[in-house]
């Protein structure tokens, strides 16, 4: 398959993902660079200018809440991203399982808007563990190569949270063309 790499105006990133893994208080840490313990379910809709992002280009950061939203709710939000981040708990095995069972296959079912549309795998709540979920994510990308990018980060602690956004810029920005992986005959 070849797609075409087109330059967006501006970058629409979704976050996703079951219940309690810190969608919205990866957000809200992002823009208040602190964390608050009492977050609503769902975080307005942000909005950061081009003139203070990397690739000079407005972005939006849209969070999702099941307890808010129906399912033809988040179809619309998917088809209107340019990059999904799915989020998991690092503690919460559940949640970790149901990125390959559930989210990813849900967003492989709605088309994307344009001709592409990347995925990063976020891990959160790094805080709460003292090992990393990296070995059983790279069989996630093996298997799903719109899989373009995994960071584990802290809402709590900020750790990786700029830094995850600013990934999710750069893969819906250049995203990477295809690879052609070919056996070699020795
Ligand atoms: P839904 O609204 O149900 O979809 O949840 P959500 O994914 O938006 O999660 P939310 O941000 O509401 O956080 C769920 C719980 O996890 C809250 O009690 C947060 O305080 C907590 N939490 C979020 N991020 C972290 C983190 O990085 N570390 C720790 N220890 N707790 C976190």
């Amino acid at each position: 398959m070849v797609f075409s790499v087109g330059v967006h105006q501006n970058v629409r990133i979704l976050l996703v993902g079951e219940r309690n893994v810190g969608k919205t208080s990866i957000v809200l840490s992002l823009v208040s660079e602190e964390f608050t313990e009492d977050v609503p379910a769902k975080a307005e809709e942000i909005t950061i200018p081009g003139d203070v992002t990397p690739d000079k280009v407005p972005t939006f950061i849209v969070d999702y809440s099941a307890a808010e939203q129906t399912v033809e709710m988040l179809t619309m939000e998917v088809q209107r991203a340019h990059v999904v981040c799915v989020v998991y708990a690092v503690d919460d095995d559940e949640s970790l399982r149901k990125v390959s069972t559930y989210w990813l296959p849900l967003l492989r079912d709605i088309p994307p808007s344009g001709s592409h549309r990347p995925v990063v795998l976020v891990g959160n709540k790094t805080d709460l563990v003292d090992y990393s979920t990296a070995e059983f994510v790279s069989n996630i990308m093996d298997a799903f190569p719109e899989v373009e990018m995994c960071v584990e980060c802290s809402a709590r602690t900020l750790k990786n949270i700029s830094e995850m956004f600013y990934y999710a810029q750069k893969v819906a920005l250049h995203p990477v063309p295809p690879l052609y992986i070919v056996d070699r005959q020795e």
